[in-house]
């Protein structure tokens, strides 16, 4: 989420610059002010109309042009922005910026803001492979500015090779962990899991479950954006994988583990939003089973997989999730208390807007010393949110900050 954040958004030159207009109402829609600077050629691309109307804000085109907020005060758009993104970025913006240049209104931004800088670059692939443009883009990582290193696709000369803006997904991403490095888990490393593990038959069949991830991914994401820096343990999931986070794939549940004491050897927090099966076959068949083999039915021998959240061991709070069809907060209780847990979010999986696969999460919090909150149908980020305001409540107790 980025309410009350300035995010002033620099389009310069590049054909690219139409996507920018995504950019810039995906920036809206989380909630932040956009403030548009366009450079001349950029305008040529895009009308500064395009940007007004998505952003409900006035456009800046010009050093002696400016709106009547920021009038005479060139550098109020820079005193103004908690982040600054240059999207697309040509070779030239870069290579004004790489020397300190300030002859237009972007460049005189960037040169005159405290805030952070985020540069995406979108160019002619040999224009990017020049050394003096990796130079300059070596110049301005070194000055501490973030880059969105481009994709590698179909450029519009017709050539392919590296040079396409990053995906617009991308772009957001880095502008939430940016933001986020000064949150309330800034410094704090937290593990979380997400998905349903699949323990294999034979090399085409599994036992698994209808866990999609996106709970853990949204815990995931909402922790980045607070500042700590995650760890994701996932099983296979259609979600795309999220900026700014050390994603580790796994597919059953021993390997789950195996990740997860791995990552939890300096963690703060593992939050287990996986569902991990509880049964694995004892033995995986080397080859597919055959129908003509197994005849008219197949048995197969289930063992327990490894608890996981009760078996890692080390200094870290523990936070778990319960599906339960029925006595949920009961059975979470029974759980919490098993695998002596800090909090609980106990997960009524019954409705069809709740648990498995949906946007939206009902979950209680149940937590160690007993207390229940009870919250509301939420979408799973404010879930993860709620979840992530009692880690860092439970983290500062622990540590006394
Ligand atoms: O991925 P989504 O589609 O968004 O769905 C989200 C969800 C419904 C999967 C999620 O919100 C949820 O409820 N996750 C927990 C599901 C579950 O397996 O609960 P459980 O009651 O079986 O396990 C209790 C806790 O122990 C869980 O934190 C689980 O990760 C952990 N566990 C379970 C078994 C095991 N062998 N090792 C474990 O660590």
């Amino acid at each position: 989420m980025l309410t009350n954040k300035t995010v002033v958004l620099g389009v310069t030159g590049s054909i690219a610059a139409y996507k920018a207009a995504d950019i810039a109402s995906k920036l809206v829609q989380a909630g932040a002010e956009v403030r548009v600077v366009m450079t001349e050629s950029a305008t040529e691309f895009v009308s500064p109309l395009t940007f007004r109307s998505l952003t409900n804000q006035p456009v800046v085109t010009g050093m002696f042009e400016l709106a009547s907020e920021f009038s005479l005060e060139h550098v109020a758009l820079a005193e103004a922005a908690d982040v600054v993104v240059i999207a697309p970025a040509t070779a030239n913006i870069i290579a004004k910026l790489a020397v300190g240049l300030a002859d237009d209104m972007l460049s005189a931004t960037v040169l005159a803001t405290e805030a952070p800088v985020i540069i995406a670059p979108a160019m002619n692939v040999n224009m990017f492979q020049n050394s003096v443009t990796q130079d300059n883009l070596a110049k301005l990582k070194a000055r501490g500015f973030t880059i969105v290193d481009p994709a590698y696709g179909r450029l519009a000369s017709g050539k392919v090779g590296l040079g396409r803006l990053a995906e617009v997904e991308k772009i957001i991403g880095t502008i939430k962990q940016v933001l986020g490095r000064s949150g309330d888990l800034a410094a704090r490393r937290i593990v979380v899991t997400a998905g349903g593990t699949q323990e294999a038959i034979d090399p085409v069949r599994y036992v698994g479950n209808r866990s999609s991830g996106k709970m853990g991914y949204a815990v995931a994401e909402a922790a980045r954006d607070r500042g700590a820096k995650v760890t994701l343990i996932t099983a296979p999931s259609a979600l795309s994988e999220p900026v700014g986070i050390d994603v580790v794939h796994i597919t059953s549940a021993v390997e789950m583990k195996e990740a997860v004491t791995r990552a939890c050897a300096q963690a703060d927090a593992l939050i287990m939003t996986a569902a991990v099966a509880d049964y694995q076959p004892k033995s995986t068949a080397r080859q597919k089973i055959k129908k003509e083999a197994a005849g008219a039915g197949l048995t197969l021998e289930l063992v327990k997989t490894p608890d996981i959240l009760a078996e890692v061991k080390g200094d870290f709070l523990r936070v778990g999730f319960a599906a339960e069809t029925e006595d949920h907060v009961a059975n979470a209780r029974q759980k919490l208390a098993k695998k002596q847990l800090d909090l609980i979010a106990a997960n009524d999986v019954t409705a069809p807007d709740s648990g498995f696969t949906v946007d939206t999460n009902r979950v209680t919090l149940i937590s160690r010393d007993g207390k229940v909150e009870e919250l509301p149908l939420m979408l799973k980020r404010e879930v993860a949110d709620k979840i992530l305001d009692r880690v860092v409540g439970m983290l500062a107790e622990k540590g006394g900050r």
